[in-house]
């Protein structure tokens, strides 16, 4: 069983779908064994009400990015973290994390990558720029983390189709409950049962 801490600042929703994965059996090489919040959110409820520990370490309570890193850092290291999800954890993270956790790091981004991704592009702003080019299918990516944003090597997609009548808001729920929901807590078993290999930077599933 390997231990997964999972990063967030909102909603947590996201997180929800692991714990949920957790609970029916989806995920189960891993277990979430702390969830970390770099600011007041309701993710942290959704931590406590199903008893997994958590902590906030807030951003604004250091004088820069590194040293803000660092105390995440120690934190994930006490947890001996195999995998750290990022489930909607708005903060950017260092080269230095991102090199001492290469290829452990997952995160789940509200489009198909490499459309609507990069730095500035996260929340509703992925969708209006979505619906602003007018695509008839967006989508979710789960990928690895590097020190690019959104730049790492892509674990999983799932397409889902955009309305005409569609508004930001209405785009982002579809994509979250028929897409990220479905597609994080999938690339997390695949992660935690050995599945995923990556190769010349391009992921593979091995089959089994
Ligand atoms: C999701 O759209 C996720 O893809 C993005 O931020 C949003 C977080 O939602 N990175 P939640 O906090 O998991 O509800």
């Amino acid at each position: 069983m390997l231990n997964i801490v999972v990063l967030v600042s909102g909603g947590g929703s996201n997180l929800q779908a692991l714990i949920d994965a957790e609970k029916n059996g989806i995920l189960k090489s891993g277990k979430i064994v702390k969830v970390i919040s770099d600011r007041e959110s309701y993710a942290e409820v959704r931590a406590e009400k199903n008893n997994i520990p958590f902590e906030r370490v807030v951003r604004k309570d250091f004088s820069n990015k590194e040293e803000f890193c660092d105390k995440l850092i120690d934190e994930i290291q006490k947890e001996n973290a195999d995998l750290i999800i990022l489930a909607g954890f708005l903060s950017i993270l260092t080269e230095k994390f991102t090199k001492i956790y290469e290829n452990k790091i997952i995160n789940v981004h509200p489009s198909l990558i490499p459309s609507f991704c990069g730095d500035g592009m996260y929340g509703l702003k992925v969708h209006k720029a979505a619906l602003k080019k007018g695509v008839k299918v967006t989508g979710a990516t789960v990928h690895f983390v590097n020190a690019i944003t959104d730049g790492g090597a892509i674990i999983l997609q799932k397409p889902v189709g955009v309305m005409e009548n569609d508004t930001p808001e209405t785009l982002q729920k579809r994509v979250m409950e028929q897409a990220e929901w479905k597609i994080l807590p999938m690339a997390a078993e695949y992660f935690c049962s050995g599945k995923l290999k990556i190769e010349n930077d391009v992921v593979k599933i091995k089959e089994d």
